[in-house]
């Protein structure tokens, strides 16, 4: 197991290259198999979950083949093809580690008519199950069954149907899923209350750029008219908000001055409008965000909720920097049930922050103190490493491992703007 070492107290200040999304690529990857022509996904970024999902599609047949970005895009560019489907089933050995691999089973149940997927149950915010997933594909005729942690789903005889899917819960994932499995269902499917997250919105051009009918793309109303065939298609994954969000708040916890290169505003009006609520400086510029400060963030009351609203994954974030705000912070997380896990840690490092159920109310402290913390989830890590960036003297960030599923070159993107840090490992 590794470990991060931050020397806390630099301003942080120069260009800071975002990276392609990880939950974009993440639904963009298993769009390879509805096609038996090759999909080739460009700013790849270089992340364990990217890499997982790779070797996940490998074991279904699925020819992968990776170069590094050309141009200035720092990811990588994976040729997938799916000519023949050699299983159909994702285990539990990979889907646990990765629950995303739950996203193979609406693809797989339209192209090969079947689909063997572990369940991937629950994580460290929540128990993150999958009944909306399973009730949009039986909407389009699929039969499910639940048996020994793996759900078994297969189509009717001549394939899936188009059908009408109502989701009464907001759901990326069951979203993605339903979207890729209508895209070759026959006839056409009526989707109501869909997420709108721009991930979605980036799932849906790939999916047209393969020939597929979609209309109301952006909407929480999605009508898909079925194809027979999906053909290959070349797409650029879209840049990561979540990662830009979260440099956009060590810009403002550091007093510093970061140009976010290729960040996308339309992606991130809720969180640029809760830093500017804030105090902190945002300019948008032709190819990226400026984000600075020139003082201590003021306080603020957010909840957070689906797209366009402020998003669960900037929650963590957000504590970190205001538990260094002038005033009380009143924060309200409305997705998961247990996303606070960084708080006892948050308070190891001096932050005041008392949890009541869904209700997180931080008051600002004048400065934090490093100290050694334990990293629980991904965005929970990344706000750790924000609050030691800000603190003084030396935080250890251990389990390092949840951060790199999310943020690529992290120490590296950092050092190359004033960051005091480095991994070792902490065996
Ligand atoms: C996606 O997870 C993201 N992951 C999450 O990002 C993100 O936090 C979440 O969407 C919300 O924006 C990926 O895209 C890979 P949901 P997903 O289905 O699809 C409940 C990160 O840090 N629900 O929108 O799993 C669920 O329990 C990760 O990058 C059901 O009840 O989220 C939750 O309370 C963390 N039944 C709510 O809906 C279902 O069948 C939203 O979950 C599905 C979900």
């Amino acid at each position: 197991m590794d470990r991060i070492t931050i020397r806390g107290g630099n301003r942080l200040s120069g260009r800071l290259q975002i990276s392609g999304a990880k939950n974009a690529a993440l639904t963009l990857l298993p769009c390879a198999l509805l096609t038996e022509e090759k999909l080739t996904l460009t700013n790849l970024p270089r992340l364990a979950d990217v890499d997982g999902f790779g070797h996940l599609l490998n074991e279904l047949g699925v020819s992968t083949t990776v170069r590094r970005g050309q141009g200035d895009l720092i990811g990588r560019e994976m040729t997938m093809s799916a000519k023949a489907i050699a299983s159909t089933v994702a285990p539990y050995d990979i889907v646990r580690k990765m629950r995303a691999s739950i996203l193979v089973l609406g693809p797989l149940l339209a192209r090969s008519g079947e689909a063997t997927v572990s369940l991937p149950g629950g994580c460290a915010i929540g128990n993150r199950p999958i009944d909306l997933h399973l009730k949009a594909l039986e909407a389009l005729g699929a039969q499910i069954e639940l048996t020994a942690g793996y759900v078994r789903a297969t189509a009717p005889s001549g394939g899936l149907r188009g059908g009408r899917i109502n989701f009464p819960v907001v759901s990326v994932g069951a979203t993605e899923n339903a979207l890729m499995a209508a895209v070759l269902a026959q006839g056409e499917t009526v989707m109501e209350n869909v997420a709108r997250e721009p991930e979605i919105v980036d799932l849906s051009r790939c999916l047209v750029a393969m020939g597929a009918e979609i209309e109301g793309i952006g909407t929480d109303r999605l009508v898909v008219r079925g194809k027979t065939s999906l053909h290959g298609a070349e797409y650029e994954v879209m840049p990561d908000r979540i990662e830009a969000g979260s440099y956009a708040c060590a810009a403002a916890m550091t007093g510093g001055d970061l140009f976010l290169a290729g960040a996308r505003i339309e992606d991130m009006e809720a969180i640029l409008a809760g830093l500017r609520e804030a105090g902190v400086t945002v300019e948008s510029q032709t190819d990226g965000i400026r984000v600075a400060a020139d003082r201590r963030p003021s306080s603020l009351t957010l909840s957070t909720a689906p797209f366009p609203a402020f998003p669960t994954d900037m929650q963590a974030q957000f504590m970190a920097m205001l538990a260094l705000a002038e005033g009380t912070s009143v924060l309200t997380e409305t997705i998961f049930e247990n996303r606070y896990m960084h708080v006892p840690e948050l308070a190891r490092m001096g932050a005041d922050i008392q949890v009541h159920g869904r209700t997180a109310v931080v008051k600002g402290v004048e400065g934090l103190v490093g100290a050694d913390v334990m990293a629980t989830d991904l965005r929970a890590s990344m706000s750790l490493v924000l609050a030691g960036l800000a603190a003084e003297g030396e935080t250890r960030v251990h389990r390092v491992y949840h951060l790199d599923r999310g943020y690529e070159r992290l120490e590296e993107k950092l050092s190359a703007v004033g960051a005091d840090i480095e991994r070792e490992s902490d065996s």
